[in-house]
Protein backbone atom coordinates (compact mmCIF):
# COMPACT_ATOMS: atom_id res chain seq x y z
CA UNK A 1 0.00 0.00 0.00
CA UNK A 2 0.75 3.79 -0.30
CA UNK A 3 3.09 4.89 2.26
CA UNK A 4 1.72 8.18 2.94
CA UNK A 5 -1.87 8.39 4.17
CA UNK A 6 -3.26 11.28 3.18
CA UNK A 7 -5.24 13.55 0.00
CA UNK A 8 -4.46 12.62 -3.61
CA UNK A 9 -5.13 15.24 -6.43
CA UNK A 10 -5.91 13.73 -9.43
CA UNK A 11 -6.18 15.56 -12.58
CA UNK A 12 -8.18 14.16 -15.80
CA UNK A 13 -10.98 12.80 -13.38
CA UNK A 14 -13.58 13.14 -15.69
CA UNK A 15 -13.36 10.05 -17.74
CA UNK A 16 -10.97 7.29 -18.49
CA UNK A 17 -7.83 6.31 -16.65
CA UNK A 18 -8.41 9.69 -14.25
CA UNK A 19 -11.47 8.46 -13.03
CA UNK A 20 -10.03 4.85 -12.86
CA UNK A 21 -7.32 6.56 -10.74
CA UNK A 22 -10.39 8.41 -8.61
CA UNK A 23 -12.08 5.03 -7.77
CA UNK A 24 -9.03 2.87 -6.58
CA UNK A 25 -7.38 5.63 -4.18
CA UNK A 26 -11.06 6.28 -2.50
CA UNK A 27 -11.41 2.26 -2.18
CA UNK A 28 -7.48 2.52 -1.06
CA UNK A 29 -8.77 5.46 1.44
CA UNK A 30 -7.55 8.34 0.40
CA UNK A 31 -9.40 11.71 0.04
CA UNK A 32 -9.34 13.24 -3.29
CA UNK A 33 -9.35 16.90 -5.23
CA UNK A 34 -11.10 15.83 -8.55
CA UNK A 35 -9.73 18.46 -11.52
CA UNK A 36 -10.44 17.84 -15.10
CA UNK A 37 -13.16 21.06 -16.86
CA UNK A 38 -16.11 19.14 -16.81
CA UNK A 39 -17.51 20.73 -14.03
CA UNK A 40 -20.86 18.64 -13.53
CA UNK A 41 -19.27 15.23 -14.48
CA UNK A 42 -16.75 15.48 -11.68
CA UNK A 43 -19.73 16.15 -9.18
CA UNK A 44 -20.80 13.21 -10.11
CA UNK A 45 -18.21 11.01 -9.83
CA UNK A 46 -17.69 13.29 -6.56
CA UNK A 47 -21.24 11.96 -5.17
CA UNK A 48 -20.66 8.48 -6.24
CA UNK A 49 -17.26 8.15 -4.44
CA UNK A 50 -18.82 9.52 -1.56
CA UNK A 51 -21.75 7.57 -1.12
CA UNK A 52 -19.71 4.25 -1.69
CA UNK A 53 -16.68 5.34 0.13
CA UNK A 54 -15.87 7.02 3.74
CA UNK A 55 -13.37 9.56 1.71
CA UNK A 56 -13.83 13.28 1.55
CA UNK A 57 -14.44 14.26 -2.45
CA UNK A 58 -13.89 17.50 -3.30
CA UNK A 59 -14.06 18.96 -7.41
CA UNK A 60 -12.03 21.74 -8.88
CA UNK A 61 -13.05 22.15 -11.72
CA UNK A 62 -9.81 23.72 -14.31
CA UNK A 63 -9.16 24.26 -17.89
CA UNK A 64 -5.39 23.36 -17.24
CA UNK A 65 -4.22 24.64 -20.63
CA UNK A 66 -5.38 27.97 -19.68
CA UNK A 67 -2.73 30.13 -17.40
CA UNK A 68 -4.69 31.58 -14.67
CA UNK A 69 -6.90 28.01 -13.86
CA UNK A 70 -3.44 25.74 -14.03
CA UNK A 71 -1.93 28.49 -11.54
CA UNK A 72 -4.72 28.34 -9.18
CA UNK A 73 -4.33 23.95 -9.20
CA UNK A 74 -1.07 24.78 -9.04
CA UNK A 75 -1.16 26.69 -5.60
CA UNK A 76 -3.35 24.52 -3.96
CA UNK A 77 -1.03 21.85 -4.80
CA UNK A 78 1.70 24.11 -3.33
CA UNK A 79 -0.08 24.87 -0.07
CA UNK A 80 -2.41 21.90 1.32
CA UNK A 81 -0.36 20.48 3.42
CA UNK A 82 -2.67 17.52 3.58
CA UNK A 83 -1.57 16.44 -0.31
CA UNK A 84 0.12 13.23 -0.32
CA UNK A 85 -0.24 12.30 -3.70
CA UNK A 86 -0.31 14.08 -7.09
CA UNK A 87 -1.77 12.18 -10.32
CA UNK A 88 -1.15 13.80 -13.01
CA UNK A 89 -3.37 12.13 -15.83
CA UNK A 90 -5.41 14.89 -18.00
CA UNK A 91 -3.92 14.80 -21.38
CA UNK A 92 -4.94 14.28 -25.13
CA UNK A 93 -3.40 13.41 -28.26
CA UNK A 94 -4.12 13.30 -31.95
CA UNK A 95 -4.02 10.23 -33.65
CA UNK A 96 -2.17 9.69 -37.57
CA UNK A 97 0.84 11.28 -38.71
CA UNK A 98 2.12 14.79 -37.18
CA UNK A 99 1.09 16.45 -40.29
CA UNK A 100 -1.98 15.96 -41.15
CA UNK A 101 -3.02 17.64 -37.58
CA UNK A 102 -3.18 21.71 -37.70
CA UNK A 103 -0.11 23.00 -36.11
CA UNK A 104 -2.19 25.51 -33.36
CA UNK A 105 -3.38 21.94 -32.13
CA UNK A 106 0.10 20.80 -30.72
CA UNK A 107 0.57 24.11 -28.90
CA UNK A 108 -2.46 23.61 -27.31
CA UNK A 109 -1.43 19.73 -26.44
CA UNK A 110 1.97 21.18 -25.20
CA UNK A 111 0.12 23.33 -22.91
CA UNK A 112 -2.05 20.24 -21.08
CA UNK A 113 0.23 17.53 -21.55
CA UNK A 114 3.68 19.09 -21.07
CA UNK A 115 3.25 22.91 -19.41
CA UNK A 116 0.60 21.65 -17.08
CA UNK A 117 2.11 18.57 -16.04
CA UNK A 118 5.57 20.00 -15.12
CA UNK A 119 4.05 23.23 -12.88
CA UNK A 120 1.90 20.80 -10.92
CA UNK A 121 4.61 18.22 -10.58
CA UNK A 122 7.56 21.23 -10.25
CA UNK A 123 4.70 22.16 -7.32
CA UNK A 124 4.65 18.93 -5.81
CA UNK A 125 7.91 18.16 -5.92
CA UNK A 126 8.81 20.70 -3.90
CA UNK A 127 5.95 20.55 -1.06
CA UNK A 128 6.71 16.59 -0.87
CA UNK A 129 10.30 17.53 -0.19
CA UNK A 130 10.13 20.03 2.11
CA UNK A 131 7.93 17.27 4.08
CA UNK A 132 10.41 14.24 2.93
CA UNK A 133 6.54 12.39 2.00
CA UNK A 134 4.58 11.96 -0.32
CA UNK A 135 4.58 10.54 -4.63
CA UNK A 136 3.63 11.64 -7.46
CA UNK A 137 2.13 9.53 -10.69
CA UNK A 138 2.55 11.26 -14.29
CA UNK A 139 0.89 9.27 -16.73
CA UNK A 140 2.90 9.46 -19.47
CA UNK A 141 2.26 6.28 -22.90
CA UNK A 142 4.33 3.21 -24.15
CA UNK A 143 4.64 5.40 -27.33
CA UNK A 144 7.89 7.72 -25.40
CA UNK A 145 9.51 4.42 -25.78
CA UNK A 146 8.48 4.12 -29.94
CA UNK A 147 8.06 7.34 -31.48
CA UNK A 148 7.96 5.40 -34.33
CA UNK A 149 5.07 3.85 -34.29
CA UNK A 150 2.66 7.06 -33.26
CA UNK A 151 1.88 10.63 -33.93
CA UNK A 152 5.24 12.21 -33.25
CA UNK A 153 4.26 15.34 -31.56
CA UNK A 154 2.52 13.26 -28.98
CA UNK A 155 4.94 10.70 -28.99
CA UNK A 156 7.56 13.47 -27.74
CA UNK A 157 5.22 15.15 -25.01
CA UNK A 158 4.91 11.83 -23.65
CA UNK A 159 8.80 11.11 -23.52
CA UNK A 160 9.14 14.57 -21.78
CA UNK A 161 6.89 13.30 -18.87
CA UNK A 162 9.16 10.13 -19.05
CA UNK A 163 12.57 11.82 -18.71
CA UNK A 164 11.11 14.28 -16.53
CA UNK A 165 9.61 11.69 -13.60
CA UNK A 166 13.26 9.61 -14.33
CA UNK A 167 15.18 12.85 -13.84
CA UNK A 168 13.15 14.12 -11.29
CA UNK A 169 13.27 10.81 -8.98
CA UNK A 170 16.93 10.93 -9.53
CA UNK A 171 16.72 14.39 -8.23
CA UNK A 172 14.80 14.12 -5.27
CA UNK A 173 14.18 10.35 -4.52
CA UNK A 174 16.71 10.50 -1.69
CA UNK A 175 14.35 13.19 -0.16
CA UNK A 176 11.29 10.91 0.45
CA UNK A 177 9.65 11.54 -2.81
CA UNK A 178 8.29 9.13 -4.80
CA UNK A 179 7.79 9.53 -8.71
CA UNK A 180 6.49 6.66 -11.37
CA UNK A 181 5.78 7.34 -14.85
CA UNK A 182 2.66 5.32 -15.79
CA UNK A 183 3.36 4.03 -19.80
CA UNK A 184 0.06 2.55 -20.80
CA UNK A 185 -0.54 0.78 -24.10
CA UNK A 186 -3.87 1.33 -25.28
CA UNK A 187 -6.17 1.52 -22.93
CA UNK A 188 -9.93 1.98 -23.45
CA UNK A 189 -11.23 5.51 -22.63
CA UNK A 190 -12.82 8.29 -24.51
CA UNK A 191 -8.81 9.00 -25.86
CA UNK A 192 -9.66 8.21 -29.35
CA UNK A 193 -13.10 9.25 -29.62
CA UNK A 194 -11.68 12.46 -28.65
CA UNK A 195 -9.33 12.35 -31.04
CA UNK A 196 -11.81 11.54 -33.94
CA UNK A 197 -10.62 7.73 -34.22
CA UNK A 198 -12.53 4.46 -34.01
CA UNK A 199 -10.70 2.45 -30.98
CA UNK A 200 -12.60 -0.78 -32.88
CA UNK A 201 -9.87 -0.56 -35.53
CA UNK A 202 -7.20 -1.63 -33.13
CA UNK A 203 -7.40 -5.55 -32.52
CA UNK A 204 -8.73 -6.44 -28.91
CA UNK A 205 -6.09 -8.44 -27.78
CA UNK A 206 -4.26 -5.00 -27.23
CA UNK A 207 -6.58 -2.98 -25.23
CA UNK A 208 -6.40 -2.74 -21.94
CA UNK A 209 -9.42 -1.58 -19.76
CA UNK A 210 -8.83 1.48 -17.52
CA UNK A 211 -9.46 -0.28 -14.10
CA UNK A 212 -6.89 -2.97 -15.14
CA UNK A 213 -4.14 -0.53 -16.33
CA UNK A 214 -4.40 1.92 -12.93
CA UNK A 215 -4.86 -1.27 -10.31
CA UNK A 216 -1.42 -2.38 -12.15
CA UNK A 217 0.09 0.97 -12.10
CA UNK A 218 -1.07 1.15 -8.38
CA UNK A 219 0.88 -2.16 -8.10
CA UNK A 220 3.91 -0.84 -9.48
CA UNK A 221 3.79 2.00 -7.46
CA UNK A 222 3.49 0.03 -4.59
CA UNK A 223 6.56 -1.98 -5.49
CA UNK A 224 8.95 0.80 -5.71
CA UNK A 225 9.19 1.35 -9.78
CA UNK A 226 9.85 4.88 -11.22
CA UNK A 227 8.74 3.12 -14.23
CA UNK A 228 5.74 0.82 -14.45
CA UNK A 229 4.45 -0.88 -18.04
CA UNK A 230 1.79 -2.76 -16.90
CA UNK A 231 1.27 -4.53 -20.60
CA UNK A 232 5.14 -5.50 -20.46
CA UNK A 233 5.11 -9.44 -19.85
CA UNK A 234 9.11 -9.89 -19.01
CA UNK A 235 10.75 -7.22 -16.81
CA UNK A 236 13.96 -8.14 -18.00
CA UNK A 237 13.49 -6.29 -21.23
CA UNK A 238 12.70 -3.28 -19.54
CA UNK A 239 15.71 -3.96 -16.90
CA UNK A 240 18.05 -4.68 -20.14
CA UNK A 241 16.76 -1.44 -22.18
CA UNK A 242 18.22 0.49 -19.14
CA UNK A 243 20.66 -0.85 -18.48
CA UNK A 244 22.06 -0.33 -22.38
CA UNK A 245 20.80 3.16 -21.80
CA UNK A 246 23.59 3.71 -18.67
CA UNK A 247 26.13 2.06 -20.62
CA UNK A 248 26.34 4.95 -22.60
CA UNK A 249 27.02 6.93 -19.85
CA UNK A 250 30.60 7.13 -19.88
CA UNK A 251 31.30 7.89 -23.63
CA UNK A 252 28.50 10.67 -24.04
CA UNK A 253 30.54 13.37 -23.38
CA UNK A 254 34.26 13.79 -24.62
CA UNK A 255 36.73 16.08 -25.73
CA UNK A 256 37.16 14.79 -29.40
CA UNK A 257 35.21 13.48 -31.64
CA UNK A 258 35.01 9.46 -32.14
CA UNK A 259 37.65 8.13 -34.19
CA UNK A 260 34.97 6.46 -36.40
CA UNK A 261 34.15 9.99 -38.04
CA UNK A 262 37.93 9.99 -39.67
CA UNK A 263 38.42 14.04 -38.26
CA UNK A 264 42.10 12.63 -37.14
N1 LIG B 1 -6.20 5.76 -23.73
C1 LIG B 1 -5.00 5.39 -24.15
O1 LIG B 1 -4.85 4.48 -25.00
C2 LIG B 1 -3.77 6.05 -23.57
C3 LIG B 1 -2.53 5.43 -23.82
C4 LIG B 1 -1.39 6.03 -23.29
C5 LIG B 1 -1.47 7.17 -22.53
N2 LIG B 1 -2.69 7.74 -22.31
C6 LIG B 1 -2.73 8.96 -21.49
O2 LIG B 1 -3.62 8.76 -20.41
C7 LIG B 1 -4.06 10.01 -19.93
C8 LIG B 1 -5.55 9.94 -19.67
O3 LIG B 1 -6.23 9.79 -20.90
P1 LIG B 1 -7.46 8.80 -21.08
O4 LIG B 1 -7.01 7.70 -21.97
O5 LIG B 1 -8.04 8.47 -19.77
O6 LIG B 1 -8.42 9.72 -21.98
P2 LIG B 1 -9.77 10.46 -21.65
O7 LIG B 1 -10.80 9.49 -21.20
O8 LIG B 1 -10.03 11.31 -22.85
O9 LIG B 1 -9.40 11.40 -20.40
C9 LIG B 1 -8.72 12.61 -20.55
C10 LIG B 1 -8.94 13.44 -19.29
O10 LIG B 1 -8.24 14.67 -19.41
C11 LIG B 1 -9.14 15.75 -19.11
N3 LIG B 1 -8.76 16.95 -19.84
C12 LIG B 1 -8.68 17.10 -21.20
N4 LIG B 1 -8.33 18.36 -21.49
C13 LIG B 1 -8.20 19.02 -20.30
C14 LIG B 1 -7.86 20.35 -19.94
N5 LIG B 1 -7.59 21.28 -20.87
N6 LIG B 1 -7.81 20.69 -18.62
C15 LIG B 1 -8.11 19.76 -17.67
N7 LIG B 1 -8.41 18.48 -17.95
C16 LIG B 1 -8.47 18.13 -19.25
C17 LIG B 1 -10.50 15.23 -19.53
O11 LIG B 1 -11.57 15.85 -18.83
P3 LIG B 1 -12.44 17.12 -19.32
O12 LIG B 1 -12.83 16.91 -20.73
O13 LIG B 1 -13.58 17.11 -18.34
O14 LIG B 1 -11.55 18.31 -19.12
C18 LIG B 1 -10.42 13.77 -19.08
O15 LIG B 1 -10.73 13.68 -17.71
C19 LIG B 1 -3.63 11.06 -20.95
O16 LIG B 1 -2.50 11.75 -20.47
C20 LIG B 1 -3.26 10.21 -22.17
O17 LIG B 1 -2.28 10.86 -22.96
C21 LIG B 1 -3.85 7.20 -22.80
Amino acid sequence: MIQHAGTALVTGASSGIGAAYADQLAARGHDLILVARDAARLRAAADRIGRETRVSVEVMPADLARPAELAAVRDRVATDASLALLVNCAGLGPLGPSLDSPAELYDGMLDLNVRALQTLTFAAARAFAGRSSGAIINVASAVALIPERFNAGYAAQKAFVLALTQGLAAEIGRKGVRLQAVLPGVTRTEFFERAGADIGQIPAEMIMEARDLVAAALAGLDAGETVTIPSLTDLGDWQAFEAARFRLGPNLSHRVPAARYGLG
